[in-house]
């Protein structure tokens, strides 16, 4: 059996019987004014993070989620766009389907806005998406990419640019590890599949969205996910996982590579009004600037003592250079 055999099996299981510690995301169950999140869905959040972002849902984008699970970030993202076929659901996994169809008639009981029919959903491969190209404002998939081996991951990221509109945003969440592992870790395709196994240092993730053309990269949050501890996991050390959150858009990519947003601010704090290096980035007097890492680089490359660059937060919100 393939490890992605081993994964669709997986989530049969957890379509079938809800298993609420199989990922274990460290994000409140979020709620708005009209907007309530069944039982069965809380139950069945296998995510680790959230790629529900308010900023990138104005004028009812056309979205697409890949990996549905329980249906609760469909949910969460329908209530943003509200129309028939607004939401685009693709699983791989029948039974999955079938659990999220059944949560989605609840949702509809428990809100009085939702309709089953804002959400399109399609039995698919994240390899091969049944979606046309250019026709998405906004994909998402959580905690789905990690498991996937380095040539998979390619591919699923090829898919999601592919139907992306230009300047659309892939928005996703996922644990990542800056740590060696072992290679019986790395093989055992059931630790995998339940996104313990996969996961690879955050610098080699948005290498993977950056090679496939992504411009621009969006790390939004980092956060504590997993231990694997020797006592309970085929490791001599203790392994600690993290995951996080990041949209990668669909933005041409610049000439002098991409924009990569880690939480970076420059601020200029010398004699003059303003700094302008004359390269498109203007920092006024003691404000802040959020910089992507290459502005970073190069303002600190000058050398100046009147320029202060802050370390990753690893918390962008949007804003800044570029
Ligand atoms: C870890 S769960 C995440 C579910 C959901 N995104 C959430 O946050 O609760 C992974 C999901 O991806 C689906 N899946 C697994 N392999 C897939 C593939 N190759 N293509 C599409 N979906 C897949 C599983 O059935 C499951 O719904």
């Amino acid at each position: 059996m393939s490890y992605l055999e081993a994964t669709n099996d997986l989530y049969k299981q957890a379509a079938l019987t809800p298993d609420v510690g199989l990922c274990c995301t460290t994000n409140p169950i979020w709620e708005l004014p009209g907007l309530k999140i069944p039982k069965i869905m809380q139950e069945m959040n296998y995510g680790c993070g959230s790629t529900v972002h308010a900023r990138d849902l104005s004028n009812n984008p056309k979205m697409l989620y890949v990996g549905v699970g329980g249906g609760m970030e469909l949910l969460q993202f329908s209530y943003f766009n509200r129309q028939k076929g607004g939401v685009v659901g693709v699983d791989v996994v029948d039974e999955m389907l079938e659990a999220s169809r059944k949560n989605f008639k609840i949702a509809e009981a428990e809100n009085d806005w939702f309709k089953s029919d804002f959400i399109d959903l399609k039995k698919g491969d994240a390899l091969n998406l049944p979606v046309d190209d250019n026709t998405i404002d906004v994909a998402a998939q959580n905690c789905l990419f990690n498991i996937f081996k380095a040539e998979d991951l390619k591919r699923a990221i090829e898919e999601m640019y592919r139907v992306l509109k230009p300047h659309g945003k892939l928005v996703m969440s996922d644990p990542t590890c800056e740590q060696e592992m072992n290679d019986t870790l790395r093989n055992d395709d059931r630790l995998r599949a339940l996104c313990l196994s996969g996961s690879i240092p955050i610098k080699d993730y948005v290498k993977a969205l950056t090679d496939v053309g992504f411009g621009t990269i969006e790390i939004r949050a980092r956060k504590p996910y997993r231990i694997l501890a020797p006592n309970a996991y085929p490791t001599d050390e203790l392994i600690y996982i993290e995951s996080i959150e990041v949209a990668a858009i669909k933005d041409p990519m610049p000439a002098d590579g991409p924009c990569v947003f880690t939480g970076k601010a420059a601020i200029y704090y010398g004699d003059e009004d303003y700094f302008d290096d004359k390269k498109g980035h203007v920092l006024l007097k003691n404000q802040p600037l959020a910089v992507c890492d290459k502005t970073a680089g190069a303002l600190s490359s000058l050398d100046r003592n009147d320029i202060f660059i802050s370390e990753s937060t690893y918390h962008y919100d949007g804003g800044g250079c570029c």
